[in-house]
């Protein structure tokens, strides 16, 4: 940030605009360079032999990465932050850089299904012992706690039921026990939680979704704060994941207008929301920001706001209903991920959760609610309905 601007007194959308770079380090261009490196020189043997100079090499940074993740620190309040080729790596690194063998590691049941499917199997492998937590645990978390429990990994509100958590006490519970607690905040980003602020050590983002927002980049970053700092980034460059210059740069082009799309994504998705929650043919709307979900306290006691990404529960039926209505969307497309300008619609499967398993009254729907006006989105979410009605 530009010298006279403090970000720890600035407001959200003045630190999205200003952080990162700044332009007086280089000739006043407002965006910083696109360094593309492997290879960095050196004046002379000595320094070399030190490594006495800012960028000794591409895998540790360059002014492109670090403008990124400067940004990010004065974003989530981190002491430091990394950037990795995509979200998923923004999972597994840090999980790498903490656990070792014969360690513990709690999952909360409604994670994201890829950091599932890399905790049974790769972490399974490598001798950590996996187990699951319901997301209403709250402070009884510490009755799943061992002696060898040395992670806590979470996401909230939950992957695809949107469920919240009690971090506040869960944070609690692994301070008094020395576990380092990650988060996954893909879903609110820190315009809307910081994870650090309420006791969390290390924040995990897709910044594939809404950093990049216009779905062409795949990136990731973690922020760790002063005390997971080392380990984070000692894991990382032995792991050599860094992102790729440009990839870096869009995400840091992204972060300059993500609140305002996040204010359209919240408002077009809330009134969305709202509406379907009376609609005949919806037995349940799964959004936090909903007073009807059973989570809206904590939401609204924790988050300042809510993205754009939520689902409905159809009523009755089953696959041929979730398929009708999909086919009969025009507007929304089928589609993974999410936080694009674009709105997009996916039958969810909940098949993988095990202690916190639930029936719902039919097909679950997630809607990401992109940029569009909403009553085009209504209108093609209404063509949906009568189409799973008919079928
Ligand atoms: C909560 C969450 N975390 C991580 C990821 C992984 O991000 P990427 O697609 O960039 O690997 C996703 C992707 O959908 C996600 O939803």
């Amino acid at each position: 940030m530009a010298a006279g601007h403090d970000p720890a007194t600035t407001g959200i959308n003045t630190r999205l605009t200003h952080s990162g770079n700044n332009p007086r380090d280089f000739h006043g261009f407002v965006n910083p360079p696109v360094v593309h490196a492997s290879t960095v020189l050196f004046p002379d043997a000595q320094t070399m032999k030190d490594r006495a100079q800012k960028y000794t090499y591409g895998t540790r940074g360059t002014p492109t990465s670090d403008a990124l993740c400067a940004a990010v620190d004065a974003l989530e309040g981190s002491a430091g932050t990394i950037a990795v080729p995509s979200g998923l790596a923004a999972v597994t690194v840090p999980l790498l850089s903490f656990l070792s063998a014969g360690d513990h590691a709690l999952f909360v049941d409604t994670i994201y299904n890829p950091t599932r499917r890399f905790a049974d199997s790769m972490l399974a492998r490598l001798g950590v012992e996996v187990e699951y937590y319901r997301p209403d645990a709250g402070a009884q978390i510490a009755d799943l706690v061992r002696p060898n429990t040395k992670v806590i990994f979470t996401e909230t509100p939950g992957s695809n039921t949107f469920e919240m958590q009690d971090i506040p006490a869960i944070v609690k519970v692994a301070r008094d026990s020395g576990i380092i607690t990650m988060l996954d905040n893909t879903w609110a980003t820190p315009v809307f939680y910081k994870p650090l602020e309420h006791g969390v050590d290390i924040s995990i983002h897709a910044s594939t979704k809404y950093p990049a927002g216009h779905s062409d980049v795949l990136l990731g970053t973690v922020s760790a704060n002063a005390g997971c700092w080392k380990k984070l980034w000692d894991g990382y460059l032995t792991l050599g994941a860094c992102a790729a210059p440009d990839d870096a740069y869009q995400v840091l082009r992204g972060l300059r207008t993500m609140g305002v799309r996040l204010d359209r994504h919240q408002a077009s998705a809330l009134e969305i929301a709202g509406a379907l929650e009376n609609h005949p043919q919806v037995a349940e709307v799964l959004h936090p920001a909903l007073e009807s979900h059973p989570g809206h306290a904590i939401w609204k006691r924790d988050f300042r706001g809510a993205s754009g990404i939520f689902s409905i529960v159809l009523q009755g039926g089953g696959e041929r209903e979730a398929h009708a209505f999909l086919d009969a969307l025009s507007i929304f497309g089928l589609g993974y991920s999410w936080g694009g300008f674009e709105s997009l619609a996916v039958h969810v499967d909940l098949s993988d959760r095990t202690v916190s398993a639930r029936d719902y009254a039919g097909p679950v729907i997630r809607l990401q609610i992109g940029l569009e006006d909403v009553a085009d989105l209504m209108a093609d979410i209404e063509r949906g309905l009568a189409a799973a009605k008919d079928a």
